[in-house]
């Protein structure tokens, strides 16, 4: 028996690391994002910035010292540090977000189409959870204070708002995810052109009154 083992574990390491078990991102070269083609090379078959060009500041942001501007209907401002800001990002599937929040204050239901988070708590108090998918449509969310860290798995609708009446918070959010993808409620009442009010009437249970008021706010918000 322990002859066959011998025999057959270089096989099974073998073939462990050709599908898949090794976990690491596959890229492994640099491959700076880049809008001018002059100076654009192939990496590993992408479109790359030549890497004797890449400077410190492709991989450089600063501003998550400032608040995000919070005055806005929800109460909530975000600043990205994604591949939008930092072009060194690319092929890294990691970035940043600061998120602020006045009292009171919401993050749009919202989800990343692909992408966790690890949110930390940097000030306040911040209600911060998750809804599962049909039909269990468990709410799995916690009360969090300074320097709580909550995870929020890819997929599923987030719930994260300001608890407080008087205080402001703000939170760090890791995603990886170079670019994040987000879905809010804006894909549903601020959609372009907007989705059939007899559909959103009779998907939310609401009266037809009801959705043209939330509808005239959305369109309010974009004017
Ligand atoms: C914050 O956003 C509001 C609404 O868009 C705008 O009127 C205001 O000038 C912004 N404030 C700052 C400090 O950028």
């Amino acid at each position: 028996m322990s002859t066959l083992i011998n025999f057959f574990f270089p096989l099974v390491f073998l073939i462990s690391s050709v599908f898949g078990v090794d976990q690491r991102p596959l890229f492994r070269d640099l491959c700076v994002a880049i809008n001018d083609l002059k100076d654009a090379v192939l990496v590993n078959g992408k479109l790359c910035k030549d890497p004797r060009l890449v400077t410190t500041n492709d991989f450089f942001f600063s501003g998550f010292d400032e608040p995000g501007n919070t005055s806005n209907t929800f109460g909530s401002g975000r600043t990205l540090a994604t591949i939008d800001q930092i072009p060194g990002l690319n092929g890294l599937g990691i970035s940043l977000v600061r998120i602020d929040f006045a009292p009171k204050g919401v993050l749009p239901m919202s989800y990343l189409r692909e992408g966790s988070q690890i949110l930390l708590v940097l000030d306040g108090t911040l209600y911060v959870g998750f809804v599962t998918s049909d039909p269990a449509n468990h709410l799995i969310s916690k009360v969090l204070h300074k320097g709580d860290v909550y995870v929020l798995p890819q997929g599923f609708p987030n719930i994260i708002y300001n608890v407080d009446h008087t205080c402001n918070a703000v939170a760090i959010v890791a995603i990886n995810n170079q670019s994040p993808d987000v879905l809010s409620s804006k894909a549903i009442f601020g959609s372009d052109p907007m989705i059939p009010i007899e559909f959103l009437t009779k998907s939310y249970k609401f009266e037809e009154k009801v959705i043209e008021a939330a509808l005239k706010k959305w369109k309010m918000d974009e004017s």
